[in-house]
């Protein structure tokens, strides 16, 4: 079993998709372990977008996620963190395939509904900040 984090982000709040993002997840067999719903904190933001620090896109990035409510989820499944990214879909919700959550919900490559971790390290990271 493997453990991962997911964030439906402002945007995916903002739009009413909450209940159907959530369904799809437990549609392929995610056990939702912990879920909450809260603005993150600045420095939260921080911590979770770190690696992007020096990314001309990072100010932005920052001030999108804070900018309204997040869910956050701890899931676990077998091949949880490969599992959930095949379900989000690429990055940039342009190159997301149909079906997937980014391809039918996001609008940019930044406002794209749905974060999730992309390594067992990732994970452990990310799930320490928001999960502790
Ligand atoms: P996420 O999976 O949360 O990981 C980093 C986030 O940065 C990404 O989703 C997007 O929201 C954002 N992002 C990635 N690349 C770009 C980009 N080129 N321009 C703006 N935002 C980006």
């Amino acid at each position: 079993m493997e453990r991962t984090l997911f964030i439906i982000k402002p945007d995916g709040v903002e739009r009413k998709v909450v209940g159907e993002v959530i369904r799809r997840i437990e549609k392929e067999g995610f056990q939702i372990l912990q879920m909450k719903m809260l603005r993150m904190t600045k420095q939260e933001a921080e911590r979770l977008y770190a690696i992007h620090r020096d990314k001309e896109f990072y100010s932005s990035l920052i001030e999108f996620i804070l900018s309204g409510s997040v869910v956050l989820l701890l899931l676990e499944r077998q091949e949880a963190i490969s599992k959930l990214r095949e379900l989000a879909g690429k990055t940039n919700p342009a190159e997301a395939g149909k079906g997937t959550i980014r391809g039918d919900f996001g609008t940019t490559i930044q406002n794209n509904i749905v974060h999730a971790s992309d390594s067992i390290e990732t994970a452990e990271r990310e799930i320490t900040i928001f999960f502790p």
